[in-house]
């Protein structure tokens, strides 16, 4: 595809700013559009708002060039392509918020027009893309609406984009084939599929991680009610064994998006998606396991002092959102002397030192598998759902 002029609504955030590098690396004209002047301010001066792998070279060497950010919403009018990758969180019931991206198309046609094509990269419901493409034909008509999902892994973006397949979607043939040359430029790849199935596809992935993930927390669990010690079995099955090569560790599994993906899809489903709602309960389920396992193997827990090491939703991340740590913290802290926690990553109102969580705490968790930590040996038990340690399982 020639070189032309992209902006990225949601451009500044956690997968948005990594896919507006990879426009830029290309030799794309882009325009990062967002309502966050703080994050807009950083990316001008050249700083990256987060932690990416590889991204903070590339935006300085294509901030002021042919890369830029802003807060005013009519910079779309300028673009031949308007890729949306704004956040789709689900509500407080659980439910898909699809009136919120009607909103923003409501506010934004009046800078869309006629020729262009708008990508939405989002992670959607199911019929959202065609809800879509009629709004904007009522408030811009003209516009090519295509839907290619995001399946990057947060952190990993910059390397992904062009390893990992594309899958394409358009609402009409001619919305698919401009799709189609815009991620051209990253992967030859491409996996055309209509937008339902793009739609359902993306949320399968999710879905599918978050099963798989509490597959492996109940195997956890049923260890940890008995005082087995998960990673003798896990250790020994998964050795030399290929089919069961994809028997992830146990660990939380949180973040932005695999529980409320998996939530899209029940509410898809009419709330009859049994094995995502089980998973729900079971990965949201393991801080509980791992103070049912402390209550018991380290009382009295009132005179403990517990040292969480790591409070992202994923290792070598610096990304607290929707992270279990913060649940763990909350349940302990009803039950133990007090509750310190650190990270390598992230900082809060609630960080502390790694060396003084090493120096005042009785009992460490790990909530993070950050790599640093491999390198522990802490005079403390310590329980470990992930087995960053080698220790096991259990409180060892
Ligand atoms: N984080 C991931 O690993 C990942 C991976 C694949 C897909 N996704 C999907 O990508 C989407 C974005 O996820 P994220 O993690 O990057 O979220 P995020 O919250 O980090 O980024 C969203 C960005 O959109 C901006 N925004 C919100 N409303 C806006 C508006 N009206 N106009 C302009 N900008 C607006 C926010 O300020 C933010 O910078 C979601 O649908 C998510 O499910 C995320």
């Amino acid at each position: 595809m020639r070189p032309t002029t992209i902006a990225v609504l949601g451009g500044c955030g956690h997968v948005g700013l990594p896919l507006a590098l990879k426009f830029a690396e290309k030799g794309h004209d882009v325009t990062i559009v967002d309502i966050d002047a703080a994050a807009v301010e950083a990316i001008a001066r050249g700083e990256m708002p987060f932690l990416e792998r590889d991204a903070a070279p590339l935006l300085r060497a294509h901030v002021g060039n042919n890369l830029r950010a802003t807060t005013d919403p009519s910079a779309v009018s300028g673009a031949e392509v308007v890729v949306c990758i704004v956040g789709t969180p689900i509500d407080e019931h659980l439910n898909p918020q699809v009136e919120k991206l009607v909103g923003l198309i409501h506010d934004l046609g009046p800078h869309l027009r006629a020729g262009q094509l708008f990508v939405l990269r989002s992670t959607v419901y199911p019929g959202a893309t065609a809800h879509l493409a009629r709004v904007l034909d009522e408030r811009a008509p003209g516009i090519d609406v295509a839907f290619c999902p995001e399946r990057v892994a947060q952190g990993h973006a910059l390397r992904e984009f062009e390893e990992l397949p594309q899958l394409v979607s358009g609402v009409t043939p001619r919305a698919r084939e401009r799709a189609r040359d815009l991620f051209g430029c990253m992967t030859d790849k491409l996996v055309e599929v209509e937008p339902l199935e793009a739609e359902l596809g993306k949320l399968f992935c999710n879905s599918w991680r978050y099963i798989v993930f509490a597959a492996a927390n109940q195997f956890y669990s049923l260890c940890v009610s008995h005082g087995i010690d998960f990673y003798r079995v896990w250790g020994a099955i998964t050795q030399d064994y290929p089919r069961l090569a994809g028997f992830p560790r146990a660990g939380f599994a949180a973040g932005p998006c695999l529980f409320k993906d998996t939530m899209q899809l029940a509410a898809f489903y009419n709330n009859e998606f049994t094995l995502g709602q089980s998973a729900m309960l079971v990965n949201e389920g393991l801080p509980r396991v791992l103070v049912q396992h402390l209550r018991e193997a380290a009382a009295p827990l009132r005179e403990r002092t517990v040292g969480i090491l790591g409070m992202t939703f994923k290792g070598d991340n610096d990304d607290t959102r929707e992270s279990l740590a913060f649940k763990l913290r909350k349940l302990l802290a009803l039950e133990c002397r007090a509750v310190l926690c650190t990270d390598e990553l992230a900082r809060g109102a609630w960080w502390r030192s790694l060396d003084e969580v090493l120096a005042q705490a009785d009992v460490l968790v790990i909530g993070a598998p950050h790599a640093r930590y491999r390198a522990l040996t802490p005079r403390q038990r310590v329980l470990d759902p992930w087995n960053l340690l080698g220790r096991g399982g259990l409180l060892a």
